[in-house]
């Protein structure tokens, strides 16, 4: 974990697909952008909110600054690790944990001008995945995964990073949506009958969380890792840490659960990075790639919906789009976002 006194603060991108005031309130929150494990000896490329990083690992911590030597702008992503520092591809400038320059290799003893740096920026590690804030003080709290993430019954398996078509908003809205069961996954867990279920749910929210509690009545075809049922009831809590991470326990019977985080960094406005942690206390014998098979097909009909809804940013002007009672989740979230000082620009 990095720990600067000073982080760096992003400015607005020359190249942005957000408003400029949109793009402000945005860049002042965590998003998970990389899983800790992914960075290894290669520096890594990752944009968020139209901003390229660099993601490195240098003497075990983990480095996220912008993938910007200002020497003569080449991109930081494009070099390597050496003696604990990451070095820039174009002259070999080498860069320390801090983002200050060490060694300018053309002029091995003269004076190093002191503007020579990256621009670091405030990040952590938690859960395994790396979380930065481009701006200023994070306003949002990062997620609880417990007792999931410490309690060795619990195993888990990832999905991505991904990145898919489709604003961060309209996918979010999609993994807090209940009534999309029955009819987006009818050819997995789905049943139409069942469209009632979990339209209806226990509700509370905060100005950093929401949390959901409902019941699902789903089918378990001849694909579903599960043996043994044809049916699996499903009581289900979620939490939706706001913006857009969440944890969704699967409770079957039999103390069996199943417990589901999605991780969404929105890359410009109508990209999005996903990164999904599978943990579960069952089906320690089932190989984990049938299991991430199953999961990928369900996601995968989600994907199918959220990539083509029109307009791709969601509205947040409450007139543009009609809602029920079982939208009731979706409507908290427009309003958070509202709050946080997101505007008119972010309808499309
Ligand atoms: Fe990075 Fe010259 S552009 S060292
Ligand atoms: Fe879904």
């Amino acid at each position: 974990m990095q720990t600067l006194e000073q982080y760096a603060d992003a400015t607005y991108p020359k190249e942005c697909s957000f408003s400029e005031s949109d793009w402000m309130a945005l860049s002042n929150l965590w998003y998970p952008i990389a899983l800790e494990a992914d960075i290894e000896a290669e520096p890594k490329k990752v944009t968020l909110l139209d901003v390229d990083l660099v993601l490195a690992r240098l003497d075990g911590a983990i480095l996220v600054a912008r993938d910007l030597c200002i020497h003569r702008g080449a991109p930081m992503s494009m070099g390597w690790v050496r003696d604990g520092c990451l070095v820039c591809p174009y002259h070999g400038y080498r860069y320390d944990i801090s983002g200050a320059c060490t060694f300018v290799p053309s002029d091995p003893r003269g004076a190093i001008n002191s503007k020579l740096r990256l621009l670091v920026f405030r990040s952590t590690v938690k859960y395994g995945l790396v979380w930065v804030c481009l701006r200023g003080e994070p306003s949002n709290m990062l997620p609880v995964w417990e007792p999931e993430a410490t309690d060795p019954k619990f195993f888990r398996f990832t999905m991505g990073p991904e990145i898919w078509d489709c604003s961060a908003g309209r996918a979010i809205e999609n993994f807090i949506d209940n009534a999309h069961f029955s009819f987006v996954h009818r050819n997995t867990f789905g049943l139409e009958e069942n469209a009632e279920q979990g339209a209806t749910y226990d509700f509370e929210v905060d100005d950093q969380k929401m949390i959901m509690a409902f019941e699902y009545q789903a089918t378990n075809p001849e694909d579903s890792p599960i043996a043994n049922a044809s049916e699996l009831h499903r009581y289900m809590h979620r939490t939706l840490f706001f913006p857009f991470a969440t944890r969704t326990a699967i409770h079957y019977p039999g103390g069996r659960d199943h417990i589901i985080h999605i991780n969404i960094a929105p890359v410009s406005a109508r990209k999005s990075q996903l990164i999904v942690v599978f943990t579960r206390n069952f089906d320690h014998d089932v190989p984990v790639e049938d299991l991430l098979a199953w999961e990928q097909k369900i996601l995968g009909e989600d994907r199918v919906m959220i990539e083509n809804q029109k307009p791709e940013e969601i509205p947040l002007d409450a007139a543009a789009e009609i809602s029920v009672m079982a939208d009731k989740s979706s409507v908290a979230f427009r309003r958070w976002l509202t709050k946080l000082g997101l505007g008119r620009a972010f309808t499309a």
